[in-house]
């Protein structure tokens, strides 16, 4: 099967700079991603690449060059299903909010309205590819909905599971450890292979069958995630003990068995994905009666929710066991540096735990909107729109934001906030001022020589 068009449906965070990189090393295929969102299909369009919906650096200049020319943004998803001899569904899966597997489970219904679309539209053969990330033998469900379609067209399903991560989206997809296709038909892994191999070399491309592909992904998240909440376990030890654990982190990264990637001590992980596929694991495996398993991976999660409170338990008690009506400012919102991106962030848990004590918190992010702020607020319910709009606002500089702050915490590692004339910070700053570096980027010994009280994550 030769592959001329492509259709993406979902044009997010993976959907869209996935099929730029593909457009880019494949001028002769003719990709078109689509969305029922239309505002985010307009800003995919807009003729200022500075206004694409998601930013990751080195995108704009890709869309700028294959935009128009094989690579197109449109709400019409029939059309665009109609035309392609190949469609990858990468929309969202969130935890399900309702029903059984309420918090835990993916919910997969965009995925099945997907299919459905699908099944409705095609007329001639099709491979279709899952990339999303989804439970283990979802691709079971997508087979079911395709082959019932009884209009006599032949479906294969691929899983092709996408490693990418925020901030570095474009050198990730440039530059993969690996591309995984899981499937059953070898014309079709090797048809995906193929679009692949023009920029990624053959013995980076794995084949696997469909449902180690789809849960080598999960594994995968969890691995890392995993990695995250065992050093920072080990923060809450050396701040008791004495012990630096950037020191300790260095030290065992050293061992190659171990590696050093992935031990930054942190606030605590956010993103899309972490919590959503740790949480998808824990119930996969309780749904299989594993308990020991499920409670296993539980424990990642756990230990993020406790390094998150920690912190903010930590301000509080320095700050002589009250922030009711001080000001803190928060530096960062973003879940990490070079994004726009706040899912599960550990800055809204942390405003929203000082928020509780009352404190009047000021953000600072070089990249996200005001409005985010608020939003993330909100989808928490903790309290109403208008006292989070009271408790918390967003300013457009750092300078502003500290300001007659009793307290700076850092929740996002900004290059940006290591360049900061801090000396003038703390002239404006009420006194004692206090810093609390959950990214621990800042210099201990500068800051206190500067004069701040200066906290940080494991030291
Ligand atoms: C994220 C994760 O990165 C991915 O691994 C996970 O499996 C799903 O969530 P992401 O691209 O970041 O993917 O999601 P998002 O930015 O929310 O984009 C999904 C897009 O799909 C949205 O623009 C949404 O409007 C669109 N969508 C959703 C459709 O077009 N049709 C639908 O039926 C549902
Ligand atoms: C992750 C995976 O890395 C990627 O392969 C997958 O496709 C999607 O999920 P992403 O969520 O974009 O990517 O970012 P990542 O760089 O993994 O960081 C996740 C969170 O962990 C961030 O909040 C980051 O600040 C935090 N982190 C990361 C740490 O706290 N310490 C570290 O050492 C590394």
């Amino acid at each position: 099967m030769t592959v001329k068009s492509i259709c993406c449906i979902g044009a997010g965070y993976v959907g869209g700079p996935t099929m730029a990189v593909i457009a880019k090393n494949n001028p002769h295929l003719k990709i078109t991603i689509v969305d029922i969102n239309q505002a985010r299909i307009d800003a995919w369009n807009d003729t200022d690449v500075s206004k694409l919906p998601i930013y990751e650096p080195g995108l704009a200049d890709i869309v700028k060059e294959t935009r128009g020319k094989n690579l197109f943004f449109s709400t019409d998803i029939d059309q665009a299903i109609d035309e392609a001899e190949m469609i990858f569904i990468s929309v969202n899966t969130p935890t399900k909010t309702y029903g059984k597997g309420k918090g835990m489970a993916a919910d997969l219904k965009y995925i099945e309205l997907c299919a459905r679309n699908i099944a409705d539209v095609a007329k001639t053969d099709k491979i279709v590819v899952e990339k999303s990330t989804l439970p283990v033998r979802t691709a079971e469900a997508i087979k079911s909905i395709l082959h019932n379609t009884g209009n006599a067209i032949n479906f294969h399903i691929l899983s092709n599971p996408e490693f990418l991560a925020e901030g570095t989206a474009v050198e990730d997809l440039l530059n993969p450890d690996r591309v995984l296709i899981g499937g059953e038909s070898e014309e079709a892994i090797e048809a995906l292979a193929h679009i692949y191999s023009s920029w990624v070399a053959d013995d980076k491309i794995l084949r696997t069958n469909l449902w180690s592909s789809e849960l080598s992904k999960l594994t995968a998240n969890a691995f890392l995630a995993q990695r995250i909440s065992s050093i920072n376990s080990i923060s809450e030890l050396c701040e008791l003990t004495g012990a630096n654990v950037n020191e300790v982190a260095k030290a065992i990264g050293m061992d190659s068995r171990i590696g050093s990637k992935f031990l930054k001590a942190s606030v605590g992980f956010g993103g899309s994905c972490f919590q959503k596929d740790i949480l998808n694991l824990v119930y996969i495996a309780r749904s299989y009666g594993l308990t020991e398993v499920a409670d296993y991976w539980e424990q990642v999660i756990i230990m993020n929710d406790h390094q998150k409170r920690r912190f903010s338990d930590r301000l509080i008690k320095t700050l002589y066991n009250t922030v009711s009506g001080k000001k803190i400012a928060l530096l960062g919102w973003a879940f990490k540096k070079d994004t726009n991106d706040t899912r599960e962030s550990a800055a809204i848990y942390v405003a929203d735990h000082l928020l509780n004590e009352q404190a009047n918190i000021t953000v600072f992010d070089p990249k996200v909107p005001h409005t985010k702020v608020q939003t993330d607020l909100n989808y928490l319910n903790t309290r109403s729109e208008a006292e989070n709009e009271s408790g918390a606002i967003s300013v457009d500089s750092a300078y502003e934001a500290t300001n007659d702050a009793h307290a700076i915490a850092i929740m996002t590692e900004w290059d940006e906030f290591k360049t900061y004339d801090w000396k003038t910070i703390y002239s404006n700053m009420k006194k004692p001022a206090f810093i609390f570096d959950g990214r621990n980027i800042l210099d201990k010994a500068e800051m206190e020589h500067i004069g701040f009280e200066y906290y940080s994550i494991g030291q």
